[in-house]
C-alpha cells in the first residue's frame, strides 16, 4: 500500500490537566490531524469535553481539529463546534434526527463532513449520503472510551467502503478509530483506511515518546 497514511491522536488520552501542552507536544511530534472526542454522557455512557475546550486549544495548533461528535440531538451543537475552530466536524447516524440535514449544515457552517460507523451499522447506511461527504470513520470498537480492543470484523467493512470511496472518485478520507496499536494499523491500512486514530498508542510513555509512537503507527 502506497497510501500515505494520516495520524490523527485523540486527545481522550492526554492529560487533560495539561491539554494545551499536549496538543503542542504532538503536534512537534508529527501528527497529521488531532482527533477530539466529543461524548454527552447520553448517546455513550462518558462525558468528555465540549465547545469551550476546543475553543481553548485551537491556538496550540494549526493542524485540522478532526471532531468526533457522540452526542444526540447533533444539529443544535454544530454552529458552536465550528466557532470554536473545528475543521471536521463527524457524527453517528443514529444520533438522529436526519443524518442528511446534518452534513448540510455543517457544509453550510464551511466545514468538512464525516459521518461515523458503528461497529454493528451496516455500509448502506452511506447509499443517500456519501456524495455530500467529505470523510467516513469506522469505530473498530464501540464508542465512549479510549483503550478498548480492536474489532476485526471490521476490517471487511473497511475494505468494502475502500471499493465505494474509489467508485465514487471522490476524495474521502477513510478513517478507522478504536483500538489502533503498531499491530493493528497495518491492518487497518491493508484494508483500505488512509486515516488512524489512536489515544492509548499515541499518549503511551509520555512527551517523549510521541514521535517514535507516531512512526510506529505509520509503519516507518
Ligand atoms: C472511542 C473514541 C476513540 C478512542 C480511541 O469512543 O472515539 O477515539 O478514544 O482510543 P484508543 O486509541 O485508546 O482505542
Ligand atoms: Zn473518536
Amino acid at each position: 500500500m502506497s497510501r500515505p497514511v494520516r495520524i490523527s491522536p485523540s486527545i481522550l488520552s492526554a492529560d487533560f490537566a495539561s491539554l494545551g501542552d499536549e496538543v503542542r507536544a504532538i503536534d512537534e511530534a508529527g501528527c497529521d490531524w488531532i482527533h477530539v472526542d466529543v461524548m454527552d454522557g447520553h448517546f455513550v455512557p462518558n462525558i468528555t469535553i465540549g465547545p469551550a475546550v476546543v475553543k481553548a486549544l485551537r491556538p496550540h495548533s494549526k493542524k485540522p481539529f478532526d471532531v468526533h461528535l457522540m452526542i444526540s440531538p447533533v444539529d443544535p451543537y454544530l454552529e458552536d463546534f465550528a466557532n470554536a475552530g473545528a475543521d471536521i466536524i463527524s457524527f453517528h447516524p443514529e444520533a438522529g434526527p436526519h443524518p442528511h440535514r446534518t452534513v448540510q449544515a455543517i457544509k453550510a457552517l464551511g466545514k468538512k463532513a464525516g459521518i461515523v460507523l458503528n461497529p454493528a451499522t451496516p455500509v448502506d447506511c452511506l447509499d443517500y449520503l456519501i456524495d455530500d461527504i467529505d470523510l467516513i470513520l469506522v469505530m473498530s470498537v464501540n464508542p465512549g472510551f479510549g483503550g478498548q480492543k480492536f474489532v476485526h470484523s471490521q476490517l471487511d467493512k473497511i475494505a468494502a467502503l475502500r471499493a465505494m470511496i474509489d467508485q465514487t472518485g471522490r476524495d474521502i478520507a477513510l478513517e478507522v478509530d478504536g483500538g489502533i496499536t503498531a499491530e493493528t494499523a497495518p491492518l487497518a491500512i491493508e484494508a483500505g483506511a488512509d486515516t488512524l486514530v489512536a489515544g492509548t498508542a499515541t499518549f503511551k510513555g509520555g512527551p517523549d515518546h510521541y514521535a517514535a509512537n507516531i512512526a510506529a503507527l505509520r509503519g516507518s
